[in-house]
């Protein structure tokens, strides 16, 4: 029997992977449903190539237009029906979730409600909301969370035949983002094109942003702390220039496992669809190792990217911390691309807003909301003044 998947974010660049993989495995996998924020010619294609029995396109205008072309052939869903509603009526063995941002969180918590398995790409639901989720995991065993995020799959993979109580340390590593090697006085001459360019892995512009300010770093450790059950002390980060050791799990008893493999999420996307099996992977995937002449570990530089430095704070706080963290950084990145303030002002304005914040200890899921929204909006504030 083939597993159907649904794919929250299909047209991005996670979720294309996700078709490439699927593409590859059509006799183990069916696209159930697909769903999407606004760019409707991409969709378009992959209606026709994956024949889904709905979709979920977030603009209403273009949606409209979907409406009409496709109403014989499947169910159209829009941001008036919601994304939670689509994904519920998709009801899907597997959830993909590769949208940015918290738009996925109830579809998530419904998702392991219902005993399925979410393959989760997306880091901003787990740092927003990691209490709840966690929670909801643990009271529906028969649901499973696997990450998809590189990191968190390798940690996830070290762990494996491990008991999470005899890790001593979680060595989360990072290649340092574009911004690595320039000094911290040109940041105020650095172009957004060298800021989303990532030397090492292709990504949405959102993570790319994160990738060079470092925040990216930041939002996993919290991931890490929630998925893998340790306290954020226990979460080093490591840049690890080469990107071919993913992460690494040091244990009590001194051993370290490591996950090594090449920069391509198609790697960590097919393991999440496919475990406890491992399929082969497409040629060209696997590393060469006569070929890496040298693997580099440091400490990151906390001083020139406030940012991780920020994350850590939030982490230790917790609460609602990390949700204004990441609502904070969604918005000052978004205002960054659109040029309303300069890159060197996103660690400033996520702060401002965090002191701002009046601080929750045990958010439920409507305080969880709402907290959300009064952090986008004292970001835009912020990012109009400054
Ligand atoms: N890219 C990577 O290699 C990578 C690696 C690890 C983790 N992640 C995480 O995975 C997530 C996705 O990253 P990405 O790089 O794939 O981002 P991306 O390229 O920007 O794609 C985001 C996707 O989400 C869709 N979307 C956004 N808001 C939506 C909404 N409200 N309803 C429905 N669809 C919506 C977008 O649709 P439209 O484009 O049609 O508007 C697009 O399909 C992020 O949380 C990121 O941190 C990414």
């Amino acid at each position: 029997m083939r597993k159907t998947v649904t794919i929250l974010g299909s047209t991005g660049s996670v979720g294309q992977n996700t078709l490439r993989v699927i593409e590859r495995a059509v006799d183990r996998f069916e696209v159930k449903a697909l769903a999407a924020g606004s760019r409707a010619d991409i969709l378009t294609g992959q209606i026709e190539q994956f024949s889904p029995k709905s979709v979920y396109l977030k603009d209403s205008g273009l949606c409209a237009d979907l409406r009409k072309k496709y109403a014989a052939r499947l169910e159209v869903f829009s941001e008036a029906e919601g994304l939670r509603e689509f994904t519920k009526s998709a009801d899907a063995d597997i959830l993909v979730v590769a949208t940015n941002g918290a738009s996925a969180l109830l579809a998530v918590m419904d998702a392991i409600e219902r005993g399925k398995r979410v393959a989760l790409a997306n880091k901003e639901i787990l740092v927003i909301a990691g209490a709840l989720v966690m929670s909801k995991l643990r009271s529906h065993p028969s649901a499973s969370l696997i990450p998809v995020d590189s990191e968190h799959n390798a940690i996830f993979q070290c762990l494996q035949g491990n008991s999470e109580k005899s890790v001593e340390k979680i060595l989360l590593t990072g290649s340092g983002g574009p911004l690595r090697e320039i000094e911290e006085h040109r940041f105020v001459e650095i172009s957004k094109e060298l800021v989303v360019t990532h030397p090492k892995w292709k990504m949405g512009r959102k993570i790319s942003v994160d990738s060079a300010t470092l925040m990216n770093k930041g939002l996993e450790i919290i991931e890490a702390s929630w998925l893998f059950s340790q306290p954020i002390d226990r979460i080093q980060v490591l840049i690890h220039p080469e990107a071919i050791v993913h992460s690494m799990v040091e244990f009590r008893d001194g051993a370290v496992i490591a996950q090594l493999g090449v920069t391509d999420m198609r790697l960590p996307i097919q393991f999440a669809l496919c475990y406890p099996e491992r399929l082969a992977c497409e040629a060209g995937l696997k590393l060469d190792f006569s070929k890496i002449s040298q693997l580099r570990f440091s400490a990151p530089n906390t001083r020139k990217f406030p940012c991780l430095g920020l994350a850590y704070e939030a982490a230790r706080q917790s609460g609602s911390a990390p949700c204004v963290l990441s609502a904070a950084d969604e918005v000052a990145v978004g205002a960054y691309l659109e040029d309303r303030i300069h890159f060197m002002q996103i660690p400033k304005v996520i702060e401002k807003v965090l002191s701002n914040h009046r601080f929750v200890k045990d958010p439920d899921i409507s305080q969880i909301q709402s907290i959300h929204d009064w952090a986008v909006e004292e970001t835009k504030r912020l990012c109009q003044v400054s």
